[in-house]
Parts: structure tokens; sequence; C-alpha cells
């Protein structure tokens, strides 16, 4: 490597006298000067934060800067903040009435966030993530309600339950039809027969005809003359295609012998009344809200 600074011929530049494999000359380009003030620039702007703000780490700590910053205290403020404002919705929350919740777009934000991030913890593991329910578990999202779906109806189940050892529980409850031998099996077979007929579903129309009649003087009292249903008693309406516990013959059968009973806890006492307004405003808010 020779200190021979020649002219490159192909470019006029002046070479730095580095020469590889024989004849790769490096030409003698310096840096543009704009270049080297940013350069600097930034040198003197690191400087500058190591002053200012926590930079480097020590044995015990860091450099904590002459402007007293630290992002801990930064989360720990915005924490605060976060918990303030929850804290003031949550006693919007309290003293508003239900159905002034709905009305208020910013309270009902919050309230239905809260409600489901409730929902997800608490009514998930029955009612499904989504709240789309199970065979068994209503489905909350449509518009058919066991127990009604007005805003008070739900919040009523949600805090007192259904068939729950609560006082003031949702108590009603179908016959065990078979299981305590009101109606026989042919009785019982015959009745499904006519639940499917108001579904159009029947392909017995002698076994449904007879089942008409036991149904007139055992069914109607709760399900109504056309088995519409009655959300006073919880009984579910029979004609639509909606169903709790299946609309296969075999599943009416066992519906009708058993009674079934589902029941739904009572929360009152494990969750506190804002957590159960909020929570009756999300799946109110679901969609199937009357
Ligand atoms: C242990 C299972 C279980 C859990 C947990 C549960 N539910 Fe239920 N829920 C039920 C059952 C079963 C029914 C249907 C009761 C019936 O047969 O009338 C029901 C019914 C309901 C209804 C009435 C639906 C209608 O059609 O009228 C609402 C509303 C409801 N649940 C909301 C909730 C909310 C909100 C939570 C969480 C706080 C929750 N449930 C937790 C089992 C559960
Ligand atoms: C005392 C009121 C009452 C009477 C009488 C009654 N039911 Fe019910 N029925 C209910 C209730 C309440 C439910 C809901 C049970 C539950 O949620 O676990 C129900 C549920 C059902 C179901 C299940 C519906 C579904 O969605 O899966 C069928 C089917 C049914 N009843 C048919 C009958 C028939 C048929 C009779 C007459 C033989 C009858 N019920 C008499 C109250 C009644």
């Amino acid at each position: 490597m020779g200190h021979n600074k020649e002219i490159d011929h192909v470019t006029g530049v002046e070479t730095t006298g580095h020469v590889w494999d024989g004849d790769l000359k490096e030409l003698n380009k310096p840096l543009p000067r704009w270049w080297l003030y940013t350069f600097y620039a930034t040198i003197v702007w690191a400087i500058g934060y190591w002053i200012a703000y926590p930079a480097w780490p020590l044995v015990n700590g860091y450099t904590k800067g002459m402007l007293g910053y630290s992002q801990r205290q930064e989360v720990m403020r915005e924490v605060a903040d976060g918990k303030a404002a929850q804290a003031q919705f949550r006693s919007e929350v309290e003293k508003m009435a239900l159905a002034d919740i709905a009305k208020n777009p910013e309270v009902l934000r919050f309230a239905t966030a809260s409600g489901a991030a409730a929902f997800a913890t608490n009514c998930a593991p029955c009612h499904g993530r989504g709240a789309q329910g199970a065979k068994s578990y209503p489905n909350l999202n449509d518009d058919d309600w066991l127990w009604g779906g007005s805003l008070d109806a739900i919040a009523q189940t949600i805090t007192h339950g259904v068939r729950s050892d609560d006082a003031e529980t949702r108590s009603s409850a179908m016959p065990r039809f078979g299981l305590d031998q009101v109606l026989d099996q042919k009785q019982i077979s015959d009745t499904a027969e006519f639940v499917l007929s108001l579904a159009g579903k029947s392909t017995d129309q002698e076994a449904a005809t007879r089942g008409a009649a036991i149904f007139a003087e055992n069914c109607v009292v709760c399900h109504g003359e056309k088995g519409a249903g009655n959300q006073e008693l919880g009984a579910p309406n029979l004609t639509d295609a909606i169903w709790l516990y299946g609309g296969a013959k075999e599943d009416l059968i066992q519906s009708i012998a058993t009674g079934r009973g589902g029941i739904m806890p009572q929360w009152h006492t494990r969750l506190d009344p804002v957590t159960i307004k909020t929570l009756a405003v999300y799946v109110h808010g679901l969609g199937g809200g009357k």
C-alpha cells in the first residue's frame, strides 16, 4: 500500500493511495459538509439528552438526568388519571336510571365496555364468549326472551337469577309431566307431535290432533292458547324455531317429561350494583334488547 496520491484517470479524482487486488483504487471523496454538520449536531444533541434525561446505567441505578423525567412516574400518572375517569363514570352509572344510561352516549360507551369485560369473566362460561348460548343456555343476542328483554327485565334476571336460591328469584317452573306421572308415555309423545306441528314439523297428523287436546288441557296456562309463550312465567315460545333444549321429537319428549328447570344464578351476592347495571346495559345492547 503506497502513499502516492495519483489522480484516477477515469474520474479525474485524487485517490487515497489505498489499492486492492493490484488495480482497485480508493478515490479520495470526503463526506459532504452538510452530512458532517448534521453528524456533529446529533452528537451535541445526544450529549444534551444524556444531561437532561435518564441515560447511563450505573452500578446501582442510572443517571437520572436534570429534568427529573421518569417513565414509571409517567405511567403512574396515566393510570391514576384513568382510575379517576373510571371512578367518575362508575358514579354516573350508579346515580343514573338504566333508561338514562342508554340515552347518554359517553356513559353508555363506558357501561357497555365494562359490562362486556364483566360478562367475559362471569357469564361466558355458560352463555358463551359472544353470548351466543348453547343447549340449555339461552342465546342473549337474539330478540327471543324467556323472561323479557327490556333493560329492567334483564337487570332483574341478572340480579336475582332464575330458580336460584335467592329469595326474589324468578321461580315459575314447568311441571314434570313424565317424572310425576301426570301424563303417560303415549300422551307425552302425542303432545310432542302437536308441538312439532306448531312449527310445521309434524309428520303424524293423528297423533298431533290427539296431542292438541292434551296441550289445551295441560299447557296453555303457561305457553298460551297458540303456544306463543309467556314471559311473566318464563315459558318459551314454542312456535318459533328457537329451542333452548332442542326441537327434535326426542328433545321435546324429554322437555315435557322432566320440565327441565334451568338454573341461572343470582348475581347480587357476587357483583356490586354498578357492575350489574353495566351487564344489563351490555346484554341489552347485544342486539335483541327491547
Ligand atoms: C351457571 C350457568 C350460568 C351463568 C354463569 C350465567 N347464566 Fe344466565 N342463564 C343461565 C340459564 C340456564 C338461563 C336460562 C334460565 C331459564 O331456564 O329460564 C339463563 C338466563 C339468563 C338470562 C335471561 C334470558 C332470557 O331469555 O330471558 C339473562 C339475561 C342472563 N342469563 C344473563 C346472564 C348474565 C349477565 C350472566 C353473568 C353475570 C349470566 N347470565 C351467567 C345460566 C347461567
Ligand atoms: C307452569 C307453567 C308451564 C306449564 C303448565 C307447561 N310449561 Fe312448558 N315450559 C315452562 C317453562 C317455565 C319452560 C322453560 C323451562 C326452562 O327454562 O328450563 C318450559 C319449557 C318447555 C319446553 C322447552 C322449550 C325449549 O325452548 O326447549 C317445551 C317443549 C315445553 N315447555 C312444552 C310444554 C308442554 C307440551 C306442556 C304441556 C304438557 C307444557 N310445556 C306445560 C312452563 C310450563
